[in-house]
């Protein structure tokens, strides 16, 4: 039997699509929304909406499409709270520290992973996020890198492999030996459960060589690429990840005028993570404004890892997008939204067209742009996944 439900009396509808409303946003002011069977089957004004449609009024709120987070580390275990205090004390950040959770991943259990990414998830939800994608990368070794993908997809369709995080621990002296595992004997048990293939090119990580060696060998396999790139130092490696056709290429803190324009011309997204700028001290965040001056497609994330950004949070995202990178308050929204499903990709998530996925979330606020004027405040009363309430604070009539 069809199911269907029509929230009205929402003071914006964001629904991404310029033909719908105004602006990139395509905002309808004074709005309805109804959804059938999981899926957006009519926008429009509120007083239009069909009136044989069981409604709820939403009192004058507004509601935009879910968050969709295109690049999560949420397969870990342990604390390194201590890490960042001491950073924040002057220590630099490096790749290393990624060992010291490692270290605890390999010890979990099954269990306690998956637990920790379900808490991780249920944040999500709480602050409007209705798309995830996970990768793993604590693991190091075949067994932890497996397991990890395989409850990974338990929780998600979309999961990366990325055993290339950092070289582990056993192969230091031999970092080449390290890559041959990564593309060998690792991405034969990994790639069963995965989608996409990710490697961490930097200082403290992989070269570019080698990042194109594993990328490659992941496309081989049918997995999709895309690349951790330039965190922590410029590099050149925005070529290679626009020639091998990552879908995105992410962190971006160092980026020359070229690489702009390299990425502009490419179907590449930028996808910028400003709560590892903010949490490692970066010394600037990414050219978010050039980024976009130029053309290019940007996604934002928050990059949920216990090591360089421990939040989850989006909101919290689209606000340093706007107050340090210079983007709008609509570019930010979009490039939280939509952006984040162009870097992974997916039409049918990021808007809220007809015949979308009915993916969104109620804001306790008239109008979206307080999800940067109000940061930190926790905004989102409820979200919807396939027209499913995921969470809600219960203030909804
Ligand atoms: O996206 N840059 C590489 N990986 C993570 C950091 C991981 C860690 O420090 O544990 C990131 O920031
Ligand atoms: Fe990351």
């Amino acid at each position: 039997m069809t199911k269907s439900f029509t929230l009205t009396n929402i003071s914006q509808l964001v629904t991404n699509n310029s033909a719908l409303g105004d602006g990139q946003l395509g905002v309808i002011n004074d709005a309805a929304i109804t959804v059938t069977d999981g899926i957006v089957s009519w926008v429009g004004q509120s007083s239009q909406a069909d009136s044989s449609v069981a409604k709820t009024d939403v009192g004058g709120r507004s509601l935009i499409p879910g968050f969709v987070d295109s690049h999560s580390h949420i397969m870990f275990a342990g604390d390194r709270s201590e890490e960042f205090a001491a950073r924040m004390a002057g220590v630099p950040y490096s790749a290393g520290g990624i060992k010291v959770t490692t270290e605890a991943t390999r010890k979990a259990s099954d269990a306690e992973l998956r637990t920790v990414a379900q808490s991780m998830i249920k944040e999500m939800q709480e602050s409007g996020t209705t798309t995830i994608e996970i990768k793993s990368g604590y693991g190091l070794d075949v067994a932890t890198e497996e397991r990890s993908l395989r409850i990974a997809a338990e929780l998600t369709d979309e999961v990366t492999y990325l055993g290339a995080h950092v070289v582990a621990p056993e192969f230091a002296a031999n970092p080449d030996a390290y890559v041959d595992l990564v593309v060998g004997e690792m991405l034969k048990a990994c790639a069963p459960h995965s989608k996409w293939i990710d490697v961490f090119c930097d200082r403290g990580a992989f070269t570019t060589e080698q990042s194109r060696r594993i990328l490659e060998a992941g496309i081989k396999k049918g997995l999709h690429p895309r690349i951790h790139l330039n965190q922590l130092e410029q590099g050149d490696g925005v070529a290679m990840a626009i020639e091998l056709d990552c879908a995105s290429a992410d962190h971006l803190t160092y980026l020359t005028d070229d690489d702009i324009s390299a990425l502009a011309a490419s179907s590449t997204v930028a996808g910028l993570v400003p709560g590892a700028d903010f949490s490692t001290r970066a010394p600037h965040y990414p050219r978010g404004r050039d980024l976009l001056d130029a053309g290019a497609a940007v996604a934002l994330s928050p990059d949920c890892n216990p090591g360089s950004s421990f939040t989850t949070n989006m909101p919290f995202c689209i606000a340093l997008a706007v107050r340090e990178m210079h983007m709008t308050v609509d570019e930010s929204l979009f490039a939280a939204t939509m952006g984040g499903a162009i870097a992974l990709r997916r039409d049918d998530i990021g808007h809220l067209s007809i015949g979308a996925r009915a993916n969104f979330a109620l804001l306790n606020a008239p109008s979206y742009i307080h999800l940067a004027y109000r940061p930190g405040v926790p905004l989102i009363s409820t979200t919807w996944k396939d027209g499913n309430v995921i969470f809600t604070k219960g203030d909804i009539a």
